[in-house]
């Protein structure tokens, strides 16, 4: 295929540099941004007289036949074509003759693949925060069936305090909202069009960047030319927040991988959510976590790839920047996979309830209520902690816990025990007495259930 800046070329492109040149295999994802953006573009060229109406309809309607031909699959990408917005040209040209020569008017592939790829970005933002609020929801309502749920709450993953299984998962749910509010940041940030930029410093046609702009869904247009032609912060933005959904989702998946194994026992996945074992019959794998635990590598490695493309990059475009597309598409699928599957995952989990509350029971997690206990009957903290902690080290060594103790024997320890110090230690009254803001106490958190409940309705 002849190219559109053979003109001053006496020799055509070598075949090996030829392919090695070419985007379309990967940037042919962003087609429909691609039509959108010239229908846009003719739309304004011809609002601000530098085509007639009827050229502009002559192009809209040509553009929109491609556009629905490769939806319907009439239109394959012919893999000659050096990029996606030289295939659509071309095809243009084809269908409607000379007048597709005059889509490129007042615009460069520069300023083109900036507007397409924020285009795309901006929609997969979109589908992500979908899938992220789906997920939020779920987790929710995980947790509103286990607010009275018992276990034991973790710190260097040794048994700490019992907590309200709902407070954990609300962790993640708070997690998962800040999620949403970096990709609304980054959505605003980003929301501004480059087209006009034209392949860096602007351009000679009187043009009307707002027109298109807000025909694209735009808040406005890059201020600055060469910035809107080199600037791929917008990627970067992108990538940085899918890696920390990545960081979240994987710090679950590996608790969902210690629940479901035979040592903790606290979650079961349903069937349709685990793999077995080619070898041994017995296994029951939590592979869909185990996978996105892995996959969260990939994403980070992409936000890498993206900043180190950027690195050093002279103003303004230059073709390294043609690298910024496989990273961007691949972290988007990766993290619409990992949401797609994670959620369904927990929503159809069962919750080991019992097995929860027994190793609440093992473990000595109520020794600071019964430092608590003594604390608020006047002994000084430090002195209750001793007290506790030797109560402890002779039970551990007598394999008993606290709750197997008489009134009597805890006496011994000190005469400030009463009767009183069995409900003190009551794992119950643990959890539920821990009603300050954001605890873990009951009311607390249905408090924070209801928070987001109209949250994720929003
Ligand atoms: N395929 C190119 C890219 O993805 C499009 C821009 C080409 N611009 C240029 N001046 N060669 O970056």
């Amino acid at each position: 295929m002849e190219k559109m800046w053979a003109g001053r070329f006496e020799k055509s492109l070598d075949k090996t540099a030829d392919d090695f040149n070419s985007s379309l295999s990967f940037d042919c994802k962003m087609y429909k941004q691609d039509i959108l953006g010239s229908i846009a573009h003719a739309t304004m060229l011809s609002a601000c007289n530098v085509i007639s109406e009827n050229e502009s309809q002559i192009l809209i309607d040509g553009l929109e036949s491609i556009l629905s031909d490769i939806e319907n699959g009439t239109l394959k990408f012919d893999t000659g074509a050096e990029d996606i917005h030289m295939f659509v040209e071309a095809e243009l040209t084809k269908r409607v003759g000379d007048v597709g020569k005059k889509l490129h008017t007042a615009r460069s592939r520069n300023d083109q693949v900036a507007t397409d790829f924020k285009m795309y970005v901006k929609d997969e933002l979109s589908s992500v925060k979908t899938l992220l609020l789906n997920l939020i929801k779920v987790v929710v309502e995980k947790a509103e069936e286990n607010v009275e749920t018992i276990m034991p709450g973790y710190t260097h993953l040794q048994r700490a305090q019992p907590i309200s299984f709902a407070q954990h998962l609300l962790a993640y749910a708070n997690m998962f909202k800040r999620d949403v509010s970096r990709i609304d940041d980054a959505y605003a940030r980003m929301n501004y069009l480059p087209l006009g930029s034209s392949a860096l410093a602007g351009t000679t046609y009187p043009i009307n960047r707002n027109l298109t702009a807000e025909k694209l869904g735009f808040t406005s247009y890059t201020a600055n030319s060469i910035d809107g032609v080199s600037d791929r912060d917008f990627a970067v933005d992108a990538l940085s927040a899918l890696s920390l959904i990545m960081t979240h989702l994987s710090r679950f998946s590996e608790e969902v991988i210690l629940w479901t194994s035979w040592e903790f026992k606290f979650l079961e996945l349903s069937d349709e959510f685990s793999t077995g074992s080619s070898i041994m019959p017995q296994k029951k794998n939590s592979d869909m976590a185990e996978l996105v635990r892995g996959k969260t590598g990939r994403v980070y490695g992409d936000l890498m790839a993206m900043l180190t493309i950027l690195k050093g990059l002279p103003l303004a475009y230059n073709k390294d920047m043609q690298e910024d597309k496989e990273c961007v598409f691949d972290a988007f699928d990766t993290v619409k996979a990992c949401l797609e599957v994670f959620a369904p995952m927990l929503a159809t989990s069962k919750v080991l309830k019992e097995n929860m509350l027994l190793a609440s029971k093992k473990g000595f997690i109520n020794a600071t209520d019964c430092a608590d206990y003594l604390t608020k009957k006047g002994v000084p903290f430090r002195t209750a902690y001793k007290i506790t902690g030797t109560i402890v080290g002779d039970l551990i060594k007598q394999n008993k816990v606290l709750e197997d103790l008489t009134i009597e024997e805890f006496k011994a320890y000190s005469n400030v025990f009463e009767s009183d110090v069995f409900e003190a230690i009551d794992l119950v009254t643990c959890v539920n007495k821990r009603n300050s803001q954001g605890g873990t106490g009951f009311s607390e958190v249905k408090k924070q259930r209801n928070d987001f409940k109209t949250f994720y309705q929003k």
